[in-house]
């Protein structure tokens, strides 16, 4: 077992908590008691002395017999249980001074007689309580003046031995003892159930973590009890599907990539085999020269487009913040397009609200944006359609949209434009176009959407100002 595992741990916290609050009793909450238990005592014997004097001191006012008073002091000493020995007070040579008057030796339990605290009750007057060594151990005394003609002639003194709450306090000592060392084994035994079965749980989390790390996306993590290991659980279920979720649009990624590579390598080696037929006639074999240049050309695009989309998604991109005249820039993209507007059939409009549109963006990547915009403007609508690419400042952003009048995106379509290698029509795009667009809008802090409505298709990136 080692001593820093949580097992451990736990069951020795466990103890040592059980320790202390045993400890705690036994030292601080024991002589509390002990010493309430003898004020108890105490006031009790005051309470006796009190009650019972008065008998004793009317027979001697009354010039009772010595038998009298004898019998009356052992009555007195059988009722309160406690040695009464009445005392006189008489003047001495050093001061007042005590003789024993009459004894009940009823209360055999006690044969020293300590006189200190009678001592105090002749020189006060008053009733006093106090305690006092004896050769049977402490002793509860009080001492109780009678009066006679306004000086104290006697003292009942009521002694009773102190023994009994020692003897009380002991038991209680020794029940806690008992009861604590129950209650250590029961925390250890506790401890060592409970944080066992911590223990195993944290084990099983961690050998499904194990799994999930070395790439089996299959691993149980039981949730058990509803509490933070439960919820520990349910976070690495929800971490393991994520991730297999990741792991299968990585594999259809890749599966897709490469079919769409090996779509025009194909075709171009077909068109190659082809071209090596020396019967071919001229016009033939330009056509095919022409075919594999396109197919050429277009694989070209595509591992561009890849290894842009790749870049982008693995953050190894870096982009430029610098104030950038949208309008300008949108002008100079446009500008670009003259050729394949002319071929189209189509007009481009720029449409500025206000002077000046400025941004603090990537100028480079911005225009990447609108080219793709504005090249599938042209590539995915019938020849004739009219675009135009607006820009307006507003609420602290800038939007640039591109609007054209083609037929519009079907809704079921819209939603999945912007997954790689998504296309809805025959134009031989690869389908990563909006892909990279959207990507490099959310790298520059902004927002790429799409307004598919029919007869009209609108594409709006809109950047912080
Ligand atoms: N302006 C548009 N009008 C109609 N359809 C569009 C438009 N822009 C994009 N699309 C649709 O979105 C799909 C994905 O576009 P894109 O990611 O640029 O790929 P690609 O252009 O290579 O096909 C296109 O195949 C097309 O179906
Ligand atoms: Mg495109």
């Amino acid at each position: 077992m080692r001593l820093r595992s949580l097992r451990t741990q736990l069951t020795i916290l466990s103890f040592a908590v059980t320790l202390v609050a045993i400890l705690a009793v036994l030292f601080y909450v024991t002589p509390q008691l002990q010493s309430s238990l003898r004020d108890q005592k105490l006031r009790a014997l005051s309470e006796t002395g009190r009650a019972f004097t008065p008998q004793i001191a009317d027979l001697v006012r009354n010039n009772g017999s010595d038998r009298q008073i004898d019998r009356i002091v052992s009555s007195v000493s059988d009722r309160t249980n406690a040695r009464v020995t009445l005392l006189s007070v008489g003047d001495g040579d050093f001061g007042l001074q005590l003789a024993v008057f009459s004894d009940s030796y009823t209360d055999n339990r006690i044969t020293d007689l300590e006189l200190d605290v009678a001592d105090d009750a002749a020189r006060s007057g008053r009733v006093v309580a106090g305690t006092g060594a004896s050769r049977e151990g402490e002793l509860a005394q009080v001492a109780v003046p009678i009066r006679d003609m306004d000086t104290v002639s006697r003292i009942a003194l009521y002694s009773a031995p102190m023994a009994d709450v020692e003897g009380n306090v002991a038991l209680i000592r020794r029940q806690i003892l008992i009861a604590g060392g129950l209650g250590l084994l029961l925390a250890l035994a506790g401890g060592f159930v409970v944080s066992r079965s911590i223990a195993r749980r944290v084990r099983t989390l961690e050998r499904g973590a194990d799994q999930v790390a070395s790439g089996d996306f299959t691993a149980v993590f039981p949730t058990g009890k509803d509490d933070e290991l439960g919820q520990l659980a349910r976070g690495l279920d929800d971490m393991q599907r994520q991730l297999a979720q990741l792991e299968s649009a990585r594999r259809r990624f890749i599966a897709t990539a490469s079919h769409e590579l090996r779509t025009p390598i194909f075709s171009i080696g077909g068109f190659l085999e082809l071209l090596e037929d020396e019967e071919l006639d001229d016009e033939t074999r330009r056509q095919f020269v022409a075919t594999v240049r396109e197919q050429v050309e277009r694989l070209g695009k595509l591992a561009t487009d890849l290894l842009d989309l790749s870049r982008l998604e693995a953050g190894s991109v870096q982009l430029r913040r610098e104030p950038t005249d949208l309008g300008e820039l949108t002008r100079a993209v446009t500008a670009e397009f003259a050729p394949a507007l002319d071929k189209h059939d189509s007009t481009l409009d720029v449409r500025l609200a206000g002077q000046r549109i400025e941004a603090v963006c990537d100028p480079e990547r911005v225009a990447q944006v609108l080219r793709i915009l504005i090249d599938n403007a042209l590539t995915h609508t019938p020849s004739g359609t009219g675009v135009v690419v607006r820009g307006v400042r507003r609420n602290g952003a800038v939007r640039l949209a591109v609007v054209d009048d083609g037929p519009g995106i079907s809704a079921a379509a819209a939603e999945r434009v912007f997954e790689p290698f998504f296309t809805s029509d025959d134009a031989q795009g690869s389908g990563l176009g909006l892909a990279i667009a959207r990507e490099l809008a959310e790298r520059m802090e902004g927002s790429l959407e799409v307004d598919p409505a029919p007869g009209r298709t609108t594409f709006s990136l809109e950047l912080p100002a």
